[in-house]
């Protein structure tokens, strides 16, 4: 446990008296709601404000409506999750006006940019509690300042590079789990805004990841992601020597029946030892996310990416040789500033070539402070939203293409309990992260399934349990 922590437990006993005394007063403990926006470290850090926020005395719930605290963990990689945020918090105002105790905060990448911070000091007076990503840590420092001196806390990230442990975290799932392997990003791409929101890259000590997950295995965890924004700069800001390659390695040995995913790894750094661990190691799936983001060299390029499509594709090329099965998806923007008919053409032209089984492509959104913001010939609404629409009809044939071979094969599938939009099926996921939809019984969830594939179209699979 660091210095930092060390104070923070302090803060935390203070908050909870103050929840002990209004538990006291109400015959029931204050309430707190957590909402996250954005991307699964953003989920992973809500898991731990919401850990933190049990162990000031809360009572975490999953609505707003009779909460004392109320957190919004914001994202800002595109201005849409932005807009998001604010305008959600602004659905809060009239909870306030009724309970005038309650406590708003937000925190997570959108208010670490000082802009944001000045929008909401002046237009949303109802923020009582602001706090970035380097900060998360401190939540029960900043919360228990704001309960004593009752006025707003709007707090500005220092560059802190502290890699807190120990916080405790409140985990959704039982079987399903988050493991955060590092924070930051160095790579500068020039669209990307996160650089900026979340810092410079840190590693957690390696022990301390195996430990973890160790422990979620022990308590019946089945499926782990592993978590950074290139997780393949892991360990090189630690003085011991592990790369990514040897971390999962030493992951792999631990005893179970469990998965172990990660994202995201960035086609620069990712390497045939990183490869030929996954290849023949007994826990790591065969699912690699790999973001390309385009298929012009040039645009590559502009975007700061560090790699060609010819190293981009001799990647793909050795996944397949060493692991036939893999299952390969990417992220792709459209309408970068510049970008030709013809550089867009070669974005479809990749996805052809590579053949990704699912990709999460996004429009072109300009973030304050990026360069790709300053140039001065962006693309405009109406391109972007056409190539978007292109891009995703090639890929949607591809998709399709891809599952309609798994009809009649068996497949290990890690049930996730009963569908969020049809009640009458239940659904899973399989290694490559596919979703499948079966029949099925509540009791089945979190465990792993063998289904037989019936049916397959471009977004799911669907199949008859063979085997529990
Ligand atoms: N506009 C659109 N998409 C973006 N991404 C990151 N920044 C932007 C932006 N400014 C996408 C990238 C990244 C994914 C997480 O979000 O594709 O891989
Ligand atoms: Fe953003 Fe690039 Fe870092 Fe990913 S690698 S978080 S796209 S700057």
């Amino acid at each position: 446990m660091n210095e930092n922590q060390v104070s923070q437990t302090e803060y935390i006993a203070a908050v909870r008296a103050n929840s002990a005394r209004y538990a006291a007063e109400h015959g029931t403990p204050p309430i707190a709601f957590v909402l996250t926006l954005g991307c699964q470290q953003n989920e992973a850090d809500s898991e731990k404000l919401a850990g933190m926020a049990e162990e000031m005395g809360y009572e975490i719930a999953d609505k707003p409506d009779d909460a004392s605290l109320i957190l919004v963990n914001t994202c800002a990689i595109r201005e849409h999750a932005e807009k998001r945020a604010l305008s959600l918090v602004g659905q809060y105002k009239h909870l306030k006006a009724k309970r005038p105790d309650l406590v708003i905060g937000m925190c997570g990448c959108m208010v670490v940019q000082e802009h944001r911070i000045e929008e909401i000091k002046h237009r949303y007076p109802y923020v009582d509690l602001l706090f970035g990503t380097s900060s998360l840590y401190r939540f029960p420092e900043l919360l228990a300042q704001k309960l004593e001196r009752k006025k707003r806390i709007l707090f500005h990230d220092p560059d802190d590079r502290t890699v807190a442990e120990g916080m405790p975290i409140r985990r959704t799932s039982t079987y399903r789990a988050w493991v955060s392997v590092m924070y930051g990003c160095n790579n500068f791409c020039s669209y990307c805004i996160v650089p900026y929101v979340r810092g410079r890259e840190r590693s957690r000590a390696k022990d301390a990841i195996v430990r973890e997950v160790r422990e979620l295995v022990e308590n019946g965890y089945r499926d782990i992601t592993l978590l950074g924004q290139n997780v393949n700069s892991y360990g090189k800001d630690l003085s011991e020597q592990c790369d990514f390659a040897d971390l999962l390695s030493e992951l792999d040995t631990i005893e179970g029946d469990y998965l172990l995913h990660f994202m995201t790894s960035h086609p620069k750094d990712a390497t045939r030892k990183l490869i030929d661990v996954m290849a023949s190691s007994r826990h790591i799936a065969h699912h690699f996310h790999l973001p390309m983001q385009s298929g012009s060299d040039r645009v590559l390029q502009a975007m700061n990416r560090h790699y060609d499509m010819e190293k981009y594709l001799g990647i793909v090329d050795y996944i397949r040789e060493k692991m036939p099965d893999a299952v390969i998806t990417s992220d792709i923007i459209v309408g970068f500033p510049e970008e030709s008919e013809e550089e867009f053409e070669e974005t479809l032209n990749a996805l052809k070539r590579v053949r990704f089984d699912m990709i999460y492509s996004f429009i072109y959104s300009p973030r304050k402070g990026t360069p790709a913001a300053e140039i001065e010939a962006q693309i405009s609404p109406e391109v972007k939203s056409a190539r978007f629409d292109r891009l995703l009809a090639v890929q949607n044939e591809i998709s399709l293409e891809k599952n309609q071979p798994l009809q009649g094969m068996a497949l290990r599938v890690l049930c996730d309990g009963v569908s969020k939009n049809n009640d009458a099926v239940y659904q899973g996921r399989t290694e490559g992260g596919k979703i499948v939809f079966f029949d099925g019984s509540q009791e089945l969830e979190g465990r792993f399934l063998t289904i037989k594939i019936e049916r397959a179209d471009t977004f799911a699979l669907y199949g008859t349990i063979i085997e529990k």
